[in-house]
């Protein structure tokens, strides 16, 4: 029998985590430096790193709020919010496609002598029961995914009634966006590509994908209610001219900031 065209392709999500096994992200070198790996210094570095660059996660998060609640973070990568979620008294659950976002929160957790139950899984499928968490939380995580809607409904699954999901999706009629598709298709001669097809090709792992406002209220449309915001970001205005940096609304920008509640 001939195998088929796709025969020796692995599937989307091994491929995205072969990619996210390279390092969690917010981990490399340019941010790090020479500090040694897993050390105090180390994470303490990615996480002022990332809440430079990032500082709406503490508004959409509101970590202090949810002390003694049951959580679940989807995607943990280095741990940096999943600590903040520790440290606020949460009873920590995580879970992650990759044993490096694992080993790294794990290590991390124990440096500040806090626990979490922490699982290496495609979050496709969760192995919680349904009625299980007050809070899921998913920063940057569920875009990659091959099948996101797969995600979204678990996380209504294993959430209490009345439970919620803070968390963020990426955007596609975004500057990041845009200037990733004068890179790879305008510049290229290749001005009919898609945003989705250069987002797929060119955006972190493989396969990821980035919505309307519209789109992400559609995913969540069986929740009981749903609040979607765009936000700018750093990667939007980064080579843009100073001045205009002030002005360009938060419509302009990548993320989506969204607050459902079963
Ligand atoms: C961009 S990183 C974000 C990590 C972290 N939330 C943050 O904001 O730094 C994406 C993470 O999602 C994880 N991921 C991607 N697809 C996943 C899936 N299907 N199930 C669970 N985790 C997934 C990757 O392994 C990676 O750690």
């Amino acid at each position: 029998m001939t195998a088929g065209p796709d025969a020796n392709v692995p599937d989307m999500n091994t491929q995205v985590r072969a990619f996210w096994e390279q390092g969690p992200c917010g981990t490399n070198i340019g941010i790090v430096g020479d500090a040694e790996p897993l050390s105090r210094e180390w994470f303490e570095t990615v996480e002022q790193n990332r809440y430079t660059l990032e500082p709406m996660i503490h508004g959409a998060a509101q970590f202090t709020r949810h002390r003694g609640k049951k959580l679940l973070e989807i995607g943990v990568g280095a741990g940096t919010d999943h600590l903040q979620w520790a440290r606020a008294g949460c009873e920590c659950h995580g879970v992650d496609l990759t044993d490096a976002a694992i080993e790294t929160t794990k290590a991390r957790l124990a440096l500040y002598g806090l626990t979490s139950s922490l699982q290496r899984l495609d979050a496709e499928t969760l192995p919680f029961d349904e009625d299980s968490f007050d809070l899921v939380w998913s920063w940057g995580v569920i875009h990659h995914a091959e099948h996101p809607e797969r995600i979204v409904a678990e996380i209504r699954r294993v959430l209490k009634s009345g439970g919620e999901f803070r968390g963020m999706f990426y955007k596609r009629w975004s500057l990041a966006v845009f200037k990733e598709w004068i890179k790879h298709a305008l510049l290229r001669g290749k001005p009919f590509r898609s945003f989705a097809d250069v987002l797929a090709h060119h955006f972190e792992s493989p396969g990821t994908k980035a919505y309307t406002l519209q789109e992400m209220r559609t995913m969540f449309r069986a929740f009981d209610s749903v609040e979607v915001s765009p936000a700018m970001t750093p990667y939007d205005l980064q080579h843009l001219p100073g001045f205009l940096k002030g002005w360009l609304p938060d419509s302009f920008g990548s993320f989506i900031v969204i607050h459902a509640i079963k």
